[in-house]
């Protein structure tokens, strides 16, 4: 094959690029962990085949195990070398028949793969028997995740260290997902050699993971790409269903009765539904009582500066006594797409201005509006529903 630097692809790479994904590629081999910038979300990778480097994964973020992987490939070529093997012609009795050149991918995947690869699409494959992955990167499981990034580091680190790359996101487990360097940087600084620094994500969400080794065909959880663009695939895609209790809720809370927590700041999240009415001075004010810093995040409709101003008018008709409250509020704008890269690190940045509470504006489950909801949903502590 072509080697990675001499592809046109990679000639975008900066020499500092490069020299880093050497450096992180010798990592690689070595079994080490190194976080890297994809589209979606930034990952940390360990090679895929050896259960020591995987482990390390698993002990950096503080993930339960029990939690599959995603294995990250840089080709077609690379992924069919980790799945069962075509009924060989060598088994056949006469010698001069040629090598059948099969294609090993299940066929369901094929129009996913041209439409949606390189990108935000996660698909479960058939795990061969004996399987070349570490028995730690499937967990339980009889399948196997696989994707291949858009991103041209994560292409190359792939590419260059010739390892297929188990990698979940770069996260301490349980907070938001990392859409920045820095991001991974506050959550494991310490605990891993090496991070790639490739700019700020530009999907901001994590990979849709979609089973077509059943019917219906399942996305077991929404993301990159929406389940309306996986049904416009046609054939069985038509009839795809959105798991209700999703890939992600894998990873059980540690106490019964305790709350699930996943991609949460260290404030409270307060999400409002579609249509509920967003908060008023009053909503404010009561949180007050024990708070002082309240982040608002606005997506669509409420209006810049209200909750200053609801604020404002609760505070001259109280009697009692003044609250010092204050207010940090964000926009991510009303596009879907420009409000799913912009989640994360919003969250991420309310929480280091020393929020107590986020109010948030969600949207309609529609296109972006699925996965964003998701994880809002996950984040959240309370949900405020529109009133009917
Ligand atoms: O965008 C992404 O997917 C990012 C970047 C780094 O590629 N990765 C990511 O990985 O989000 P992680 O580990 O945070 O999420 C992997 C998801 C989990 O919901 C897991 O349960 C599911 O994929 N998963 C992995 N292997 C599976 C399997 N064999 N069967 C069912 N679900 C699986
Ligand atoms: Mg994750």
């Amino acid at each position: 094959g072509v080697h990675p630097y001499e592809d046109p692809k990679l000639t975008i790479l900066s020499d500092k690029t490069r020299i880093a994904l050497n450096s992180a590629a010798e990592l690689l081999k070595e079994g080490q962990c190194v976080a890297f910038p994809t589209e979606t979300v930034y990952g940390l990778g360990a090679d895929a085949t050896c259960t020591s480097a995987v482990r390390g994964i698993y002990a950096a973020k503080s993930r339960p195990a029990d939690n599959p992987l995603i294995v990250h490939i840089a080709s077609l070529k690379q992924l069919r070398r980790l799945l069962p093997k075509p009924f060989s012609a060598a088994a056949l009795p006469s010698p001069t028949v040629e090598e059948p050149t099969e294609e090993t991918i299940p066929a369901v995947y094929l129009p996913l793969i041209e439409k949606f690869w390189p990108g935000p699409l996660t698909i479960l494959l058939p795990l061969p028997n004996p399987s070349p992955l570490s028995p730690n990167v499937t967990s339980v499981q009889p399948t196997f995740a696989a994707r291949m990034p858009r991103h041209p580091i994560a292409l190359a680190l792939s590419a260059i260290s010739g390892l297929p790359l188990a990698a979940p996101s770069a996260n301490a487990s349980g907070k938001p997902s990392p859409t920045k360097a820095a991001h991974v940087y506050t959550d494991l600084q310490g605990k891993i050699p090496l991070i790639i620094d490739g700019g700020s994500a530009n999907v901001g969400l994590e990979s849709t993971v979609v089973d077509g080794l059943r019917y219906p065909p399942v996305v077991l959880r929404p993301g990159g790409i929406s389940a309306e663009e996986i049904r416009a695939c046609g054939g069985v895609w038509q009839d795809v269903v959105v798991a209700k209790k999703d890939a992600d809720d894998n990873e059980a809370p540690r106490a019964p009765g305790m709350k699930y927590k996943h991609y949460s700041p260290r404030a409270g999240v307060v999400l409002y539904d579609v249509g509920a009415a967003p908060p008023n001075g009053k909503d404010l004010m009561i949180s007050a009582n024990y708070v002082s810093r309240v982040g608002i995040v606005r997506t669509r409709t409420w209006q810049k500066g209200f909750a200053e101003r609801e604020l404002k008018r609760c505070m001259e008709h109280s009697q009692g006594e003044q609250k010092h409250v204050e207010i940090f509020e964000e926009s991510l704008g009303s596009d879907g797409k420009d409000i799913g890269r912009g989640l994360f690190a919003v969250l991420r940045e309310l929480d280091e201005k020393g929020v107590d509470v986020i109010h948030v504006e969600g949207i309609d489950e529609k296109d972006e509006g699925l996965a964003v909801m998701n994880r809002l949903g996950k984040a959240a502590s309370v949900v405020v529903r529109k009133v009917t």
